[in-house]
């Protein structure tokens, strides 16, 4: 077996994010926005494993931002999705984006192996704690402040049922439970490749402590590489090493000019306006998902991509860039596009050669 793809030689890595879900990362109006069509998402997933993109990552979202799009109401659940995906690609890193309270452990430790077994061990997990009111009300739940206590706890009980054949009791503070199995158990030993969505100082304590890599937002490179530093300083105290994965939304053309006026026409003028109060408001009351100054600077990245990284330009400026990210130390991004159908195969012709010719990625 081919080692999982996040474990593969390239030394910046690359995963497509949130095409799982209308509107992708964004919050615009345009009429070519990204509505998920599942054709669609199986040609993307299938465009991106034959380019030899290391991973495809869902979004968890159980219900949209409200105004005239009504953004991410339209998501596939991301167990289901990996499994769906399994089936049609061959070597691309398959993640499940998971709610903590939303999704028992018991039945994430099963859903996350199953996937991991139909993919030949592509598996992946990325642990998500929550933060929209909304969506935790839909399943009769509260926000509660020590989310990664509960955190920490449910990724406990699953690592045990992937470990473990004897049943065990759970005697924890939110989980009481009584002779837990699970099988089969996963390919990968000893469990798929973990991830943990977070910015936060709580957030990145978890990460210490528990995953594989933080997921993880920045507003300027010298920023991020404040984020990567604190990050490894915490995993060193744990007697670990936890990668960095940092998240872009990315508008690539022929000319920067084309590429900044496209970027200026969907995030801007074509912003679906309640939705970006709605999602901006929500977001920094109830998570710490990004620097509290990101809120008053940066309306248009939230509109254009959810609050991510702009890579906005010609091919040589986001290879650049993202050579720069590489060298600050980050082991890898996400992209995200309006279409991610239309713009992919541009980005993937143009910006791959180059990263390659930067030694970054072989
Ligand atoms: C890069 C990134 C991706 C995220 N993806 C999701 C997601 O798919 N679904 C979700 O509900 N929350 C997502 N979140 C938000 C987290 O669930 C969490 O609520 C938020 O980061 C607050 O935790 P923190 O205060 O520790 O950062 C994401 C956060 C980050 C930083």
């Amino acid at each position: 077996m081919s080692p999982h793809p996040m474990h593969g030689p390239n030394r910046f890595k690359l995963g497509v994010f949130s095409a799982n879900s209308d509107g992708g990362l964004t919050l615009t109006k345009v009429p070519e926005r990204w509505t998920a069509q599942w054709k669609d998402v199986v040609a993307v997933a299938q465009m991106a494993d034959k380019a030899g993109i290391e991973f495809f990552l869902p979004i968890a979202r159980w219900k949209g931002f409200g105004g005239e799009m009504n953004s991410r109401e339209w998501s596939y659940e991301t167990f289901t999705f990996a499994a769906a995906l399994s089936g049609v690609t061959e070597r691309i890193a398959l993640f499940s984006t998971v709610h903590v309270p939303m999704v028992h452990p018991v039945y994430a430790a099963k859903a996350l192996a199953t996937v991991d077994q139909a993919s030949g061990g592509r598996a992946g997990l990325n642990i998500v704690c929550g933060w929209s009111p909304e969506e935790f009300g839909m399943f009769g739940l509260e926000l509660i402040e020590d989310r990664y206590g509960q955190g920490m706890e449910w990724f406990d009980i699953l690592k045990r049922i992937h470990a473990d054949t004897r049943p065990f009791d759970y005697d924890g503070k939110y989980y009481k439970l009584k002779n837990v199995s699970g099988r089969p158990g996963p390919v990968q030993t000893p469990r798929p490749v973990t991830l943990n969505a977070a910015f936060s100082p709580p957030g990145r304590d978890f990460a210490a402590k528990a995953v594989d890599c933080l997921f993880t937002t920045f507003s300027t490179i010298e920023k991020g590489k404040d984020t990567i530093t604190d990050m490894k300083t915490r995993a060193a105290a744990e007697g670990r090493d936890v990668g960095v994965y940092t998240t872009c939304h990315v508008v690539c053309r022929e000319s920067q000019s084309e590429a900044e006026d496209y970027y200026e026409h969907y995030a801007v003028e074509m912003e679906d306006t309640v939705s970006v109060d709605h999602y901006m408001g929500a977001k920094e009351k109830n998570s710490g998902s990004h620097a509290a100054e990101d809120y008053k600077l940066h309306r248009k990245r939230f509109a254009g991509g959810a609050g991510t990284y702009p890579l906005i330009g010609t091919p040589a400026r986001i290879a650049d860039e993202m050579v720069a990210m590489c060298e600050a130390g980050f082991a890898g991004t996400t992209v995200s596009f309006v279409n991610y159908l239309k713009e992919l195969p541009y980005f993937l012709e143009h910006v791959l050669p180059r990263l390659k010719a930067a030694g970054v990625r072989l």
